[in-house]
């Protein structure tokens, strides 16, 4: 019984594999390299001892994909395929829709041909648009996204909640990630953003390496103690854990469609991040204060009650973790 990650190979899916091989899962890894690339599977294989089956493939290719049920005993999926960056589906949408909202269909159509009913979706905080109340919970009001990015998740959960009022036999968990930042500890696998960065951690590691000048840290006229935006980040590793302790809920209990917060519950500011790395690291990182960046919010961070109540699943990691791990991966991948 093997669990299928299409986008296995890139930065959370990567980090997924490794702690599913290490709680002795199988895996079969789909990817196509779109936004990763193929050492992350030998970083993998290193990480855990342990070895895996791979298809080069898009997610969408349905006659490839049915391939892969009918040669392998599939009996859950974790969806990383989709694409991540903001500010790119503003200007690609119908790519963003094909990949993410198209994609998640030809899966979830070829896994209901193959009897395969247990799924597990990436989605995001983003789902929940401007928060009316912070700390956010998972009944907080989902709607008002303000990107293709953010509205691609937001069709996909409306998309399994269908589903599951359809067909009461599917195990579905949506997992909606707060900030995820840093890197495994063993400096293998992390981010590798295509381009200049749209993320503040992937920035800040970049100036402190002097890739690029400064920060620009967008505003700091807002409500927040700082005025900078304030954000739960949460370490990679320990969001990676929660699709482990998703998939065994699923597996012990099933027939149902749960959705979780994976965040930390507390709140970080811009400047806050900037002094933590410092502290963490002894790297400056010069910044300057620019205006607001179009579609931000003040404040995002989560309640984690649920899954601390439902999955038993809390972050360990703190802040000086992540800007540690962070700043090992980009050293280590400059001296390969
Ligand atoms: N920021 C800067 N300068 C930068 C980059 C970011 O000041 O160069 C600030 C932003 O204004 C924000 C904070 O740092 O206050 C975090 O910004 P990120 O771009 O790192 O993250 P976002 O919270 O904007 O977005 C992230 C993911 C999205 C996801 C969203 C959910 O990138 O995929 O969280 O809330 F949808």
């Amino acid at each position: 019984m093997a669990i299928l990650l299409p986008g296995g190979a890139g930065y959370i899916g990567s980090h997924t594999a490794v702690e599913l091989l290490k709680a002795g899962k199988e895996i079969v890894i789909v990817d196509d390299f779109s936004n990763s690339s193929p050492k992350v599977l030998d970083a993998i294989r290193k990480i855990t001892g342990k070895d895996f089956k791979f298809y080069e493939l898009d997610y969408k290719n349905k006659e490839k994909l049915e391939k892969i049920f009918e040669e392998n005993e599939i009996d859950s999926v974790i969806n990383f395929a989709g694409f991540k960056a903001v500010g790119e589906s503003v200007k690609k949408p119908l790519e963003y829709y094909e990949n993410n909202v198209s994609g998640a269909l030809v899966l979830l159509d070829t896994m209901r041909k193959y009897g395969c009913k247990k799924f597990i979706f990436s989605s995001s905080a983003t789902v929940y648009g401007t928060p009316e109340v912070i700390p956010i919970t998972e009944e907080s009001k989902t709607g008002g996204t303000t990107n293709p990015y953010g509205t691609t998740k937001l069709f996909i959960e409306k998309i399994l909640e269908d589903l599951y009022a359809s067909d009461n036999t599917w195990d579905i968990c949506i997992l909606r990630y707060f900030n995820p930042v840093g890197a495994h500890e063993s400096g293998l696998i992390g981010e590798e953003p295509q381009g200049i960065p749209n993320n503040l951690m992937p920035y800040i590691v970049r100036v402190a390496n002097g890739t690029f000048k400064e920060l620009s840290v967008f505003g700091n006229d807002y409500d927040t103690p700082d005025g900078t935006g304030v954000r739960d980040y949460i370490h990679v590793v320990d969001l990676s854990k929660g699709h482990v302790k998703a998939l065994e809920k699923l597996d012990k209990e099933g027939n149902g469609l749960y959705i979780y917060n994976l965040g930390t519950g507390i709140g970080y500011s811009v400047l806050d991040m900037v002094n933590a790395f410092k502290k963490s690291t002894g790297k400056e990182v010069a910044y300057k204060i620019t205006e607001r960046r179009p579609g931000d919010i003040a404040t995002c961070y989560a309640d984690p009650t649920k899954a601390k109540v439902e999955l038993g699943w809390v972050a360990e990691k703190n802040l000086e973790d992540m800007c540690k791990d962070s700043w090992n991966y980009i050293e280590m991948s400059q001296k390969k």
